[in-house]
């Protein structure tokens, strides 16, 4: 066994895969790796959607979940793929609710012993300033841990008298701050398109997810946006923008989904469906470790999707 041998049997021992690869799965398991069959097509497509989300990328890389319409699964859909990108990738993710207004992140996301927001933040960007003194664990006194999730939530201004709304400016620090500490920035944003954070947000980003429902009233919301992106002059707008389309329920109307997926895979680079999730229904505190099989699997597509758009 050559060198190079050993190291891929060590890796092929180390596959945390669905336990479903069939016999396969099971003789390279019971064997403790000895016997390894080929692997299946399912098997090859999901290393290869893990090793798309493990990629080096040769900096900070920004995605905005966008859709003016609010139940669009914008803020799910920000969690499930902090879930993804962090557990795959092992950590260096951060989750920020830019919500023009009072968003839901910090009420969904794991909650922590402090209840600092992107506001405390702003106030205290000084502690920042100096690049060489400054460290990412003083960041923990702003940002959530997601523990098991391997992702950090950073939560819009949660007091109930909230009016400044979150300057250009303000967006432009505090991502600049959050481009310095992590590796993958997924930003939530609110539902109005004239809102300086939210304009700011899809000029900053590396790549634009739609998010929207299987319902006919969240689609056509992402492609007004679209349209007005593109009427905007926003460049590479197919190029720069994937779709990920949830179901509302457990049954949805298949001609509306086929309908959807079509017309935004005409105006966007790919299309990804994310199963309807009971243990996401609550809309409380999202339990990432009772997400199903299913939700998994699909949002590794979707953030595989992603991550080779970046
Ligand atoms: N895949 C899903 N399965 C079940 N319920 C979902 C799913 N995605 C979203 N939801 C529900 O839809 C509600 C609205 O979604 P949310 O992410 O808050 O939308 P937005 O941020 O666009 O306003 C959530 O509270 C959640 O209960
Ligand atoms: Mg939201």
């Amino acid at each position: 066994m050559t060198a190079t041998d050993f190291l891929d049997r060590r890796a092929g021992s180390q596959d945390k895969g669905p336990a479903t690869w069939g016999w396969r799965g099971a003789v390279r398991r019971l064997s403790g790796g000895m016997i390894s069959p080929r692997m299946g097509p399912a098997e090859v497509a999901y290393e290869q959607d893990r090793s798309l989300i493990q990629k080096d990328f040769d900096g900070p890389r920004t995605i905005a979940f966008i859709n003016p319409k609010g139940g669009a699964a914008k803020t799910t859909g920000v969690l499930a793929a902090g879930y993804t990108f962090g557990t795959v990738r092992g950590g260096g993710v951060v989750a920020w609710d830019n919500n023009e207004t009072r968003g839901t992140l910090g009420i969904r996301g794991t909650r922590s012993t402090h209840r600092n927001t992107t506001r405390e933040l702003l106030e205290d960007l000084e502690r920042f300033s100096d690049v060489y003194q400054s460290r990412i664990g003083d960041l923990g006194a702003f940002v959530r841990s997601q523990g098991d999730a391997h992702f950090d939530v950073l939560a819009s201004d949660e007091r109930p008298d909230v009016t400044g709304m979150i300057k250009a400016q303000d967006f432009d620090a505090v991502h600049r701050l959050l481009e310095r500490f992590y590796r993958v920035i997924l930003v939530d944003t609110g539902n109005n398109m004239r809102a300086e954070n939210w304009l700011a947000a899809a000029e900053a980003a590396d790549l634009l997810v739609v998010t929207s429902t299987v319902r006919e009233d969240t689609g056509y919301s992402g492609l007004w946006m679209l349209d007005a992106l593109q009427d905007a002059g926003y460049q590479n707008l197919k190029y720069k923008t994937v779709t990920v389309l949830s179901d509302p329920s457990a049954q949805v109307d298949t001609r509306l989904a086929d309908d959807l997926v079509d017309v935004y895979q005409q105006r966007t680079r790919g299309v990804y469906r994310v199963p309807y999730d009971p243990a996401l229904v609550a809309g409380s505190v999202v339990p990432y470790s009772q997400l199903s099989g299913n939700t998994r699997m699909q949002w590794l597509k979707a953030c595989a999707g992603m991550a080779a758009a970046l």
